[in-house]
């Protein structure tokens, strides 16, 4: 795909490596939840590729669902306040949970849904990220399964965008902007 005018775009992590790293994630995920069933709980939107793929990867019995966040705006994502847009529709008690994000980043959004999912009574909770860029992380959060660690870039593509773009990529890339500005 061509970058929009003044964008470039730069491969960080690419297809075939995505495919192989998310297959071996999936049999990981398989072998530690055996004899069980999970429901996977994506966070939109950014999700819905790697979701679509990992859920394929694991042979167990899952149910799937969404939830939607946002944050206040600048100042308070900081202080981890986030809001939720779209709740889930399963009930969450009892459930072992796979939290399924495209990618860490300060930790807020993860460290906030973890909280409000053990609060609910979930027999267990876990996350599942492709990325991680640890360089920027201001809350402690664990991340059971991850599928690449990624220096402090902008990325875009396999479900992340810039602005609703690029979604659609089937690499990773790096999102190069001539000011290297863009809004988070
Ligand atoms: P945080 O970990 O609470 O800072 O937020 C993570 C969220 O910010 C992700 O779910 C993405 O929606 C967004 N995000 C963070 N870094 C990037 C990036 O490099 N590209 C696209 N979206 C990003
Ligand atoms: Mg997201």
């Amino acid at each position: 795909m061509e970058p929009r005018p003044g964008e470039a775009l730069e491969v960080l992590v690419a297809e075939a490596a995505i495919r192989s790293r998310v297959g071996e994630m999936g049999r990981q995920i398989t072998e530690d939840y055996r004899g069980r069933s999970l429901l996977m709980v994506g966070i939109l939107r950014g999700c819905f590729v790697f979701m679509a793929d990992l859920a394929r990867a694991i042979d167990l019995p899952l149910a799937i669902d969404f939830m939607a966040i946002s944050s206040y705006g600048a100042s308070t994502r900081s202080s981890g306040v986030v809001r939720i847009l779209k709740d889930l529709d399963e009930e969450v008690e009892g459930k072992h949970i796979l939290v399924v994000e495209d990618i860490v980043d300060t930790g807020l959004t993860l460290s906030y849904i973890r909280g409000h999912l053990a609060g609910r009574g979930a027999a267990s909770v876990a996350v599942s990220a492709l990325l991680d860029k640890p360089s920027r992380r201001t809350a402690e959060v664990t991340v059971e399964y991850r599928g690449f660690q990624i220096p402090d870039a902008f990325v875009v593509g396999y479900g992340l965008d810039f602005d609703e773009h690029y979604r659609n990529l089937r690499d990773v890339c790096r999102l190069i902007t001539p000011a290297e500005q863009v809004a988070r």
